[in-house]
């Protein structure tokens, strides 16, 4: 059964559904949405989302809607599928390697003239130049700089300088600016930290975009941030565009960073849990639901935390079982129940599944296709 608009179920409730689910509380979604796009407003920044996090064109609709003057994208499927859908202004953010996805960059160019993607690398700037003058487009690209996590970039400073002046002697190539995207700054425990982390990489990419002009070139779009750094580097002397994704749904990684002034970081709320179903009670202090390793990624080492029930200690039972433990439980639980768990980390969980469950309290709104999940070969 596939869902493409984001489709009305009519009477359907959250108890209607089978488990394990994904499930979007639609209020507190929306209170996220509009809470960053108010910030934008309010701070004077553009804001260009990353749908890495939703995978879902529904979704990017909704940001584009609140103010977003485009999305980011992982991979170039998802620039596909949200281009596909409509969705304009859309950066890719990973470097694109190799004659494969060269090519079906191209193609997606052509249709798509507003279409960015970075580059680190003059052999990669090469092969893309040849294939935009056979192709005939102008390619749009970003120099992604590290400044900090040291997975992908140039460096900062004459590195950077070196690459954009091989970009600016090349007519099929446009450098519209840089990407300056510290991920590491962005799950630093506590607030100051976090400041500090931030700041400190992000004058590094102002210092190179200023190096850049005193050469003759302009880099005038400096896209990065994160959730965790929003209210960090829209305060910085400079124009930075923010590609927060995590915003909208929020997890345990993100909850425990802290805020300002406080333990936990609550500025946005968890809006995405995934719903189980109690399936076995072995014995009086542990029940058995249908989520498991299958249904929840497990790349950090934190539980699924109950929202339904409180102090029940969540384990791994395997990949369709998660075992409770209700020593502590704020109350039992019986076969059959519904029981709701926020996720440890959002953008790998939703990757797991086909849709999401738009919910008003116990009302399912409309099911929102996850279109984009895992990487669409061909
Ligand atoms: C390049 C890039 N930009 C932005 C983000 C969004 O970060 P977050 O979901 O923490 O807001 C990510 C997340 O991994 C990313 O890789």
């Amino acid at each position: 059964m596939i869902f493409t608009q984001g489709e009305s179920r009519g009477n359907l409730t959250k108890h209607d559904l089978c488990t394990p689910a994904l499930i979007l509380d639609l209020d507190m979604f929306e209170s996220n949405l509009n809470k960053m796009a108010s910030c934008a407003r309010d701070c004077r920044f553009q804001l260009r989302p990353h749908t890495k996090s939703h995978k879902c064109p529904v979704i990017a609709r909704r940001q584009i809607e609140a103010g977003a003057v485009g999305v980011c994208v992982a991979t170039l499927s998802e620039a596909e599928v949200m281009a596909e859908a409509g969705i304009p202004g859309i950066l890719i953010t990973s470097e694109l390697v190799g004659k494969p996805k060269i090519e079906r960059l191209m193609t997606l160019a052509k249709r798509h003239p507003d279409l960015m993607v970075v580059v680190d690398n003059a052999e990669n700037v090469r092969q893309l130049a040849q294939a935009a003058e056979a192709h005939k487009v102008q390619l749009n690209v970003l120099i992604e700089m590290d400044v900090g996590s040291h997975r992908t970039g140039t460096a900062p400073g004459m590195p950077t300088l070196e690459l954009a002046q091989v970009i600016a002697r090349t007519p099929s190539l446009k450098l519209q600016g840089l990407q300056a995207y510290a991920g590491f700054a962005a799950h630093i425990v506590s607030f100051e930290s976090r400041k500090a982390g931030s700041e400190e990489a992000m004058a590094k990419a102002f210092e190179t975009q200023h190096l850049l002009k005193k050469h003759g070139i302009d880099a005038n779009l400096l896209t990065g941030g994160s959730t965790g750094t929003y209210n960090i580097d829209s305060q910085l002397q400079g124009a930075i565009e923010l590609q927060a994704g995590s915003y909208i749904f929020m997890d345990l990684d993100y909850r425990r960073i802290g805020g300002r002034g406080s333990d936990l970081y609550e500025d946005f709320g968890c809006a995405l849990t995934v719903l189980s179903t109690v399936i076995s009670r072995p014995s009086a202090d542990w029940a058995t639901v249908d989520a498991g390793l299958k249904a929840f990624s497990t790349d950090k080492p934190y539980a699924p935390e109950c929202k339904t029930v409180g102090n029940i200690a969540y384990s791994w039972g395997g990949d369709e079982h998660g075992k409770l433990n209700l020593t502590q439980a704020d109350r039992q639980v019986s076969l059959g129940e519904r029981l709701e768990f926020i996720i440890p980390h959002c953008d790998p969980t939703v990757n797991l599944y086909d849709c999401i469950y738009a919910v008003r309290g116990e009302k399912v709104e409309a099911i929102w296709p996850i279109a984009a999940r895992g990487y669409i070969p061909y």
